[in-house]
């Protein structure tokens, strides 16, 4: 049943501390925040509270740090963030410091403060209550606003939201469970999910739970190769998990024609940037050669199943979009749903690598929704609580 969330929106805070935790786990190099989509995600949240007058202090992780390391601070993101305001961020640097809170206090109104990496602190990943309290001096209401980071019950997502209240939702976590929720709860059909990535192993779960809510799965990417064992087909050298073949051919039998496997795939030797490949339907792979793509009818047939759809959720690559020509595939399924969006159909993009494929196309913007959960978005999907999301408020 679909919890409905208390809301920032309503909330007292002029004058108020704004403890919100976003998720700036944000890729860097030399440096510097090499993408900032999810420090850009987190913006309408801060600037609501800093035109209603809070003192905002963030909370966030960067990185799986074990213990203190400069290389994994905050700080690049404080800098980004700065850029982004136009104006300067308090960087928090000992949030167990006993001026720490303090130093939260004496912000201006509308004020933002950046407190280091929490998983400095080996408590955060234990969830651990004294942590949790320490976070929680730092402010008069909690705010969750990391999506990305709610699968995780760490002392920064879940314990403080249990000690510091209210604790509401942000906008981009509002956003997002709206997207991911109501393609599972109420999907205008036909609702179409799109899955790819390597192995099945990770998927199965994903592939169960939207099995009795989808018209069609679209399978991609080399997990279809074991669907095509678990059909008797030769697979040559492809990427085939031997142990899941036999749950494939469960999976089919369960499924029947709302299961859409590949008709044809796109093969090489080996997998190099630029190789020699081959367009085969999937009944003649030959031995040797490995699929590393969908094929150009495959595209045409996904394509055509996007636009016809009412929803669709997108999770996982077609082929290996990292090393051209290898990202065929995975392109045009990008281009069909960023097609399908413009006449109206509700396009959402689960995180990570899809996030990935559709921002390297240039295509972000042309989607419903784009998920800034990676492993939040595919948990959600495969119906599991987020811990992060269970210890907030009620509406
Ligand atoms: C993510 O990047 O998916 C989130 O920030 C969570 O990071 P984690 O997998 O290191 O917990």
């Amino acid at each position: 049943m679909k919890r409905s969330l208390r809301s920032l929106d309503g909330a007292v805070l002029d004058g108020r501390r704004a403890l919100v935790r976003v998720d700036f786990n944000c890729p860097l190099k030399d440096g510097v925040v090499a993408d900032n989509t999810r420090i850009r995600a987190s913006l309408p949240t801060i600037r609501y509270l800093q035109e209603r007058g809070a003192r905002v202090v963030l909370l966030s992780h960067l990185g799986r740090p074990k213990g203190p390391d400069p290389s994994q601070s905050l700080r690049p993101c404080v800098t980004e963030l700065e850029r982004l305001l136009g104006a300067p961020v308090t960087f928090l640097a000992d949030p167990l410091g006993g001026d720490a809170a303090t130093t939260t206090k004496r912000l201006a109104r509308g004020g933002v403060a950046v407190v280091e990496n929490t998983r400095f602190h080996p408590g955060e990943e234990q969830n651990d209550p004294a942590l949790a309290r320490s976070f929680a001096a730092l402010g008069d209401l909690y705010v969750n606003d990391a999506f990305g980071s709610a699968h995780r019950a760490h002392a920064s997502t879940e314990a403080v939201a249990r000690l510091l209240k209210p604790a509401v939702s942000g906008f981009l976590m509002e956003k997002e469970l709206s997207y991911l929720g109501g393609a599972l709860e109420q999907p205008a059909r036909p609702f179409v999910a799109v899955l790819g990535g390597a192995k099945v192993s990770g998927k199965i779960e994903l592939i169960e739970h939207l099995l009795p809510r989808v018209d069609a799965i679209l399978v991609g990417g080399a997990m279809a190769c074991t669907f095509f064992r678990a059909l008797g087909l030769e697979t040559g050298t492809s990427l085939v998990e031997e142990d899941r073949v036999a749950l494939a051919r469960t999976l089919i039998d369960q499924a029947g024609s709302k299961l859409v496997l590949p008709a044809g795939a796109v093969i090489a030797l080996r997998l190099e940037r630029g190789i020699t490949t081959r367009s085969v339907p999937r009944d003649r792979i030959p031995a040797g050669w490995a699929m590393y793509d969908i094929s150009e009818e495959t595209e045409r047939e996904f394509a055509a199943r996007i636009g016809a759809a009412r929803t669709v959720v997108w999770n996982g690559p077609m082929g290996v979009f990292e090393t051209p020509p290898f990202d065929h595939g995975t392109r045009a399924v990008a281009r069909a749903m960023a097609a399908a969006t413009a006449t109206g159909v509700v396009t959402v993009v689960g995180g990570g690598d899809s996030a990935a494929a559709v921002a390297q196309a240039g295509l972000q913007d042309k989607m419903s929704h784009v998920s800034t959960g990676g492993g939040a978005s595919l948990e959600f999907l495969e119906g599991k609580e987020l811990p992060g999301v269970a210890a907030l408020d009620d509406a």
